[in-house]
């Protein structure tokens, strides 16, 4: 069990503090140097707050290399950045064929499918390594590019060069061609690499992901080109003319072009015949020279697809179905509790490391208080009602990239005298109480600003990649920045005005250890870059609970400026008045995230903190949704009655990418009704109202789909 820093001996700290030095040391270079961390980021934060505590209870055993001297790695070069025509999109995730029956249920409710027609499916096997967007110009390829962060990846075009199974070029393909698959290092190449890596005396890479991640991310090609990766083609982006009509032939298509395809790819005329297929390959997986983390379901029919179209990062018309969750038994040492940026306390795991399905895993989710109690949320009995306790036998669980969970615990292997955890009432960061208000299954740090973590983890989440993402300001930058005494970052504001402070200090942080005049010059220039940002980024950066990326576009896409939005949210009272009612009017925000967000901009310090980061910054005006060409761009929709020709879901899904807002009721603010068969009262009030009535037909013409 691990002891709290007080209660080590001299000689117990001073040990520690030299695997901690020795532990952060070889995270660091894994991280920075070899493109390989062996540890998260969490738990890199872990190791350095036990650093820090042990120092601050044992001040003289600090060591002259502590990491807590340390700044963060100097910025190194990157590749450049390219915007991709077509968004990089991800997969939702299903780990049952209940999930997988339900995508189904729902994509044919989507398309208003009836009980007896079938919808087919190509399944592919979900290929575990890294997605590359290549272009192709009038046949040759011009441009490679990661997927980053969907919208903007790296340029690593030199490095796709050198791979064996990516044409240079093309022939009788359409002139502009964007190729997506995914590049992958295969058992025996992976095997082969290690195995030259042990004889070279350099490091091993822990799977054949990170091979291929970390080979394709060289800056020298070369190095990549002696590295042997391939590459499978499953999707496209940009395209200027169709490549066929359904997966499947877009598929053989890109075959025929000279791309390598996956041999297990098949057509499944319906669901349960996916099924069987996901179940053959699931049987055929350690037998493949590559790793596959699952299988994915796609609409085979490409027109199906288009009008299914996409959620904020995910398409409707597919979906990943995950091999199962990986197990193991080992030892729970501690339980920890991290604060969140929203004061959430959560406990975390800390294990014997152990490895399960080929990751070694040594901290894990154990979610909130009653899980740990062995109740849920209801305060009924989960796990048979058996508690956790520090020196337990557990069994942890891994299911795709999630954070492993806690799932059982062993109670004939539980070691004598253990007590049931007391999970804590006060903040162990602040001291604040911490609070746990009914139906919450968390209990929160009260402290707000005044708690240190809730406080960095919230600017760590407005450097986070869908915030700001300033290059070269990292997490760990930000908890170095955050205790320095000549130029701290204590809140948002404070990034920008760094220049500005660092110009009149006694020592510049160009001639700090870590830093040089490069680096600087850059970490400066970044952030600048960042001072023009649009709204929907604005807003999400906040970091206000419930405020997550989607919300923020929805309320960017409704008050489109900074001005509008910062005074609607002012006058807003939770729950009464007109500027409320506009708030919670908005399709996807609903109460709770505007109480929310209307609490947060009036509370005093809060709004302050807001004030002085805009008056840093140059906000980007948000377009009001989609302001595609489209005659129902900006108007208010209501759907009533029955349609014939599409179901409701498509038409509001439709309205919506056409820029609408689709509305459930029908009031003066109302610019079309659009009623079917059986339209009853709400047609009723569009007539009293004066409201512009039409029939779904005339809906079809007016929206260019007849
Ligand atoms: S389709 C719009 N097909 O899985 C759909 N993705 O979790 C884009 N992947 O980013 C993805 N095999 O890196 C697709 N046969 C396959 C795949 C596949 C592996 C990866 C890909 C994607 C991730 C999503």
């Amino acid at each position: 069990m691990v002891k709290k820093p007080q209660q080590l001996s001299k000689a117990e700290a001073a040990a520690e503090l030299e695997e901690l030095a020795a532990a952060l040391a070889r995270a660091n270079t894994a991280y920075h140097t070899e493109d390989a961390p062996e540890i998260s980021d969490a738990e890199y934060d872990a190791l350095k707050r036990r650093n820090a505590a042990i120092e601050s209870a044992f001040p003289h055993l600090k060591r002259p290399d502590s990491a807590s001297d340390q700044v963060g790695a100097p910025v190194g070069e990157t590749f450049s950045k390219v915007g991709h025509s077509v968004r990089m999109l991800s997969l939702s995730n299903a780990f049952d064929e209940s999930d997988i029956r339900d995508f189904d249920e729902t994509v044919r409710r989507y398309l208003g499918l009836r009980d007896g027609d079938d919808l087919a499916y190509c399944v592919e096997p979900k290929i575990d390594g890294l997605s590359l967007s290549l272009r192709y110009e009038s046949g040759r390829l011009v441009q490679a590019a990661t997927r980053g962060d969907g919208e903007i990846g790296e340029n690593v075009t030199a490095n796709a060069m050198t791979i064996g199974d990516i044409p240079h070029s093309i022939s009788d393909a359409p002139d502009v061609l964007e190729v997506r698959g995914e590049v992958y290092m295969s058992h025996p190449d992976f095997a082969a690499l290690n195995a030259r890596a042990e004889v070279e005396g350099s490091k091993a890479f822990a799977n054949p992901r990170n091979a291929a991640a970390g080979s394709l991310r060289q800056l020298d090609a070369e190095i990549t080109r002696s590295r042997p990766l391939k590459f499978f083609a499953y999707a496209w982006g940009e395209l200027s003319a169709p490549l066929a009509d359904t997966q499947i032939a877009a598929i053989e298509r890109m075959a025929a072009l000279g791309f390598s395809t996956n041999p297990l790819t098949r057509i499944c005329g319906n669901v349960s015949d996916a099924l069987a297929h996901y179940r053959e390959i699931e049987q055929q997986r350690s037998s493949l020279s590559f790793d596959i983390d699952g299988v994915v379901y796609k609409v085979n029919d490409l027109e199906l697809q288009r009008r299914l179209g996409f959620r904020s990062t995910t398409p409707r018309w597919a979906i990943a179905h995950k091999f199962p969750a990986e197990l193991a038994w080992t030892t729970l040492e501690a339980i920890d509790i991290q604060v969140g940026r929203t004061g959430a306390l959560s406990p975390v795991a800390r294990l014997q490391p152990v490895t399960v399905g080929g990751v070694v895993v040594s901290n894990a989710t154990l979610h909130n208080e009653d899980y740990i109690a062995g109740r849920d949320s209801n305060g009924d009995p989960i796990r048979d009602g058996k508690d956790i306790r520090e020196g337990d036998r557990v069994q942890v669980y891994r299911a795709g990239d999630v954070i492993p969970k806690v799932a059982d615990v062993d109670l004939s292997q539980r070691p004598e005298g253990t007590e049931p955890y007391v999970f804590p009432d006060t903040c162990p960061e602040c001291g604040s109480e911490a609070i746990r208000e009914e139906g919450d299954a968390v209990r929160r740090c009260s402290g707000g600003i005044i708690c240190p973590a809730q406080t960095v983890e919230k600017l760590k989440h407005f450097i986070s990649r869908a915030a700001f993402d300033i290059d070269g300001l990292g997490a760990k930058q930000i908890e170095m920045f955050f205790n320095d005494a000549d130029l701290p970052i204590r809140e948002p504001a404070d990034i920008f005005t760094l220049r500005e402070r660092d110009a009149i200090n006694l020592t510049r942080l160009k001639n700090r250890d870590g830093f040089g005049e490069k680096s600087v010059t850059n970490l400066f220039e970044s952030i600048d870059k960042k001072r023009i940002i649009p709204l929907n980024r604005l807003i999400f950066s906040l970091g206000i609970r419930h405020v997550g990326e989607s919300a923020a576009a929805l309320l960017a896409a409704n008050y489109n400026s900074w001005a509008k939005f910062e005074t609607a949210i002012t006058n807003a009272r939770v729950g009464e008045g007109s500027d409320w009612e506009e708030l919670v009017a908005i399709d996807g925000v609903g109460h709770v995230m505007a109480a929310s967000l209307v609490t947060a901009f009036h509370q005093e310090r809060e709004r302050a903190s807001i004030d002085r980061l805009v008056e840093q910054l140059d906000v980007q005006n948000v377009e009001p949704r989609a302001t595609v060409d489209s005659p129902v761009a900006g108007k208010t929709v209501v759907f009533t009655g029955t349609l014939e020709k599409m179901t409701r879901a498509e038409a509001k899904a439709r309205a919506e990418a056409l820029g609408a807002k689709v509305s459930g009721s029908v009031s003066a603010k109302t610019d079309l009704v659009v009623a079917g068969p059986g339209a009853g009262s709400k047609a009723k009030k569009a007539e009293e109202l004066g409201v512009e009535l039409i029939d779904e037909d005339a809906w079809r013409e007016l929206i260019g789909d007849a």
